[in-house]
């Protein structure tokens, strides 16, 4: 038995102990000169092409990459490149551990010192805009930053995405050390962090209470963390509403209290109706809209008292119109709605320690990762998540 192996029963022994699943062993051994990406060629193909690795200069950062989850926006691209990036490295839901640092690397982006070694996770790339910090960012989304795994190639530096080996993070760029989560929380923190800033906006509403009750519809990822997110934060008085089976009843493994399958009621009225019901006679005082269907977002107003508050965060991008009765729905009932569009950098720090709270109260969050695929099979995870099976889709690498 050798030292390295020595450590690494250590550390799974600890591990073990910690009660949390074992990550991916500490990246050893020399940096080879050439690495593995996953290409996107052209649509529905992926292509394993290998490159040099570049330079790492003073104020960047490589990765060995440990994993990184299949998104939504992966998808899309993949299938019809409505981003116009092809030929791209995708993967913006990725984890890894620093291997090589520049001499002006010191701190992540929320202060935390970094060291090789260390577990981290990226967020946005600031590129010309360095004086942006993450409190800048507090009330803003997104949605002007750069992302990697979203962008093109720079010159002859092809890690740009987390689908590959490596990732070269450039100087400029939001870095946090989350050594302290196992690899599936790292590869959950993108989507949690859309949950999180969701229910800030919601907060911002006023009506959002310890008591409250509250409607998810939508039992996909993004409604299944909604529901995390609000029982870590006390809310126990919770509905779920979709028309799948498993989904349902993994929400109430999530800590909804009682879930309405839609398919049973015909029309919008039935439907909040059967809320109406379930919640023992009352209307939500608050719902969180997690579809991406036209038709749900016109539903949930039936489902909300007079008074009541709405976040609609289903529709990350365009999903088509919807009609509602600007009278029933809106005014004579004064609810108040707000959007919800990606996060701020500050949600992203705030996400880790969700995490950590979310397996404190024993919700089943890991549970999400339902598929795992190595790197050189990434055209079946791909196409697993098109055909909309499982939940969340990983590449994970050895
Ligand atoms: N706001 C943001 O920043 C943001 C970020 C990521 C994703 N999203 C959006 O969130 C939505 C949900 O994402 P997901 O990954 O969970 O998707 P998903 O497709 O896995 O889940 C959607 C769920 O809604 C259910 N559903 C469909 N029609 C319904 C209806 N009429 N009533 C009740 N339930 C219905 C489906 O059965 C499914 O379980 C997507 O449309 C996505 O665009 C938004
Ligand atoms: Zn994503």
């Amino acid at each position: 038995m050798d030292a390295n192996n020595i450590e690494e029963i250590v550390r799974k022994i600890l591990s073990d102990m910690k009660g949390g699943s074992v990550s991916a062993p500490k990246a050893s051994g020399p940096i080879p000169e050439k690495a593995r990406v996953a290409m996107l060629v052209e649509k529905e193909r992926f292509e394993i092409q290998e490159y040099k690795i570049p330079e790492v200069g003073d104020g960047d950062i490589l990765v060995k990459v440990e994993g990184c989850g299949v998104c939504g926006t992966d998808a899309h691209e993949f299938k019809r490149d409505p981003f116009g990036l092809i030929p791209v490295v995708l993967g913006h839901e990725g984890t890894g551990e620093i291997v090589k640092m520049g001499k002006d690397v010191k701190f992540d982006s929320a202060g935390k010192p970094l060291a090789v070694g260390d577990k981290v996770v990226t967020c946005m790339i600031f590129g010309d805009e360095p004086e942006i910090t993450m409190f800048d960012l507090n009330k803003q989304n997104v949605g002007k930053a750069d992302v990697y795994g979203l962008i093109k190639h720079d010159g002859d530096n092809y890690f740009t995405g987390w689908f590959g080996d490596y990732i070269l993070i450039k100087k400029g760029s939001s870095v946090f050390n989350v050594s302290d989560l196992d690899l599936d929380s790292r590869i959950l923190i993108e989507p949690c962090a859309v949950l999180v800033h969701a229910v800030e906006r919601a907060k911002t509403t006023g009506i959002l209470r310890f008591n409250s009750r509250v409607v998810v519809q939508g039992c996909g990822p993004i409604g299944l963390i909604c529901i995390a997110v609000l029982r870590t934060m006390g809310i126990e008085n919770i509905v779920a509403v979709d028309g799948n089976e498993q989904r349902l009843a993994f929400a109430k493994r999530m800590g909804a209290e009682k879930s309405v399958d839609f398919r049973n009621y015909k029309g919008a009225e039935a439907l909040g109706e059967a809320v109406h019901e379930v919640f023992g006679g009352h209307y939500a005082d608050f719902g969180f809209q997690c579809t991406g269907n036209p038709v749900a977002h016109a539903n949930i107003y039936k489902m909300i008292r007079k008074g009541g508050g709405l976040c609609e965060l289903g529709f990350f991008i365009n999903g088509g119109d919807a009609t509602i009765n600007p009278h029933f729905d809106l005014c004579a009932k004064e609810i108040t709605l707000v959007g919800s569009w990606v996060y701020t950098l500050r949600d992203y720090a705030t996400t880790f320690d969700f995490l950590k709270r979310a397996q404190g109260i024993g919700l089943p969050i890991k549970e999400l990762i339902t598929h795992r695929f190595p790197l050189d099979k990434i055209n079946d995870a791909l196409k697993t998540n098109l055909a909309m099976q499982g939940l969340k889709i990983a590449i994970i690498n050895n």
